[in-house]
């Protein structure tokens, strides 16, 4: 007898059955991946903002396994079409690749790793299908879960090690307690750097729209700010900017979520790198912070260096897998 069978789009294993993710499923897969990621806790609105409402969603690539009424299990895959997918912020160096963005099998359901092994061989399947010849576990620049398996699942690096995966590459969140935070003698002297270069720190406002397109232009990138991103651009967070002579040159977001604040994207034009206008936009976004009461704010996927020396800490650490996938 067969360990599982295919039927069509189905694999049904001796007791699952693999079907497309509904709407209605969301709430049990949160429960599945909390149980499955101990230091995950997504909220709900951004987990379907990455499933569901991820402009390259595709039903084939996610999935969940179901045994009676339970969700054993779950997997999303996502690969762009063309090169800028319908999100419209892929690269051309993106192109070939398909990305997994999450998957889990609940660890006591009765056969963990077949089931585990049916889900990812669904989603490479389904990323061959669109045409791509690479996989990434990570670094998928919409909307994402996690930059990458957090470090401490031991078992999940494992597990893709084990199906040809190499372990590529490691992204970090960085976080700061803002409870007894106080700009420090070097955030004070990044001031007065940034002053003496006539640098002003501003909140965005709608007027900046048409000098925030000239900085978009200039800055190229295309994964922050995609064709029509002016559209959701005011919705997104509160943005700040740094204008030099009438001409926005630095931005930054953030957005303070109950007591834990979430900063980024930030960027600074190339030609004005490495002159404290970027920390100068950090402080100005952790000041506000902490007077909305903030306690704790988190930059993900982060450039850590840029922030450790405004007295941050890496709080999370993701290992980036890769695979090519067979041609046949
Ligand atoms: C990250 C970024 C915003 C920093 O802006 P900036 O104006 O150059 O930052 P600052 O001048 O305030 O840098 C402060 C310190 O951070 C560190 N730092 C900044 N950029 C760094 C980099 N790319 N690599 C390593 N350290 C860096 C340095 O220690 C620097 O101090 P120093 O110049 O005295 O050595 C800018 O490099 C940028 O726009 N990068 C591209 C977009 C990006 O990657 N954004 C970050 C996403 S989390």
């Amino acid at each position: 007898m067969p360990r599982y069978l295919v039927i069509s789009t189905e694999i049904i294993t001796m007791n699952a059955k693999i079907r497309a993710l509904e709407k209605s499923d969301i709430g049990k897969v949160l429960s599945g991946w909390k149980a499955a990621f101990p230091f995950d806790d997504i909220p709900r609105e951004r987990f379907e903002n990455a499933t569901l409402n991820d402009p390259n969603y595709v039903a084939d690539g996610h999935l969940v396994a179901v045994h009676g009424k339970r969700v054993v299990g779950f997997v999303s895959a996502v690969a762009r079409r063309g090169v800028l997918g319908q999100d419209g912020k892929g690269t051309p160096a993106e192109k070939e690749y398909g990305y997994i963005k999450g998957l889990f099998v609940l660890r006591n359901y009765s056969e963990p790793i077949i089931l585990k092994q049916a889900l990812l061989k669904h989603a490479l399947t389904f990323i061959k299908s669109e045409g791509k010849s690479l996989v990434k576990v990570g670094h998928y620049t919409g909307s994402f879960l996690n930059p990458g398996i957090d470090v401490r699942y031991t078992n999940e690096r494992q597990f893709y090690r084990r199906h040809g995966f190499d372990e590529v590459d490691y992204e970090e969140d960085v976080s700061i307690n803002l409870t007894n935070f106080t700009p420090s003698s070097y955030h004070i002297a990044v001031q007065q750097r940034v002053a003496e270069l006539r640098v002003q720190i501003q909140p965005y406002q709608d007027d900046f729209l048409a000098e925030m397109k000239r900085f978009v232009k200039r800055l190229q990138y295309i994964s922050w700010f995609p064709s029509g991103w002016e559209k959701d651009f005011p919705y997104q967070g509160t943005h700040l900017v740094a204008i030099k002579d009438g001409e926005i040159i630095g931005w930054a977001m953030y957005n303070p979520v109950f007591y834990e604040g979430f900063f980024g994207p930030i960027a600074v034009l190339q030609e004005f790198r490495r002159n404290g206008i970027g920390t100068a936009l950090l402080l100005e976004s952790m000041i506000m912070m902490k007077m909305e009461g903030m306690s704790t704010i988190t930059a993900g996927w982060a450039d850590a260096p840029f922030y450790l020396k405004s007295g941050w800490a890496t709080s999370r650490r993701y290992a980036i897998f890769k695979k090519r996938l067979s041609k046949n």
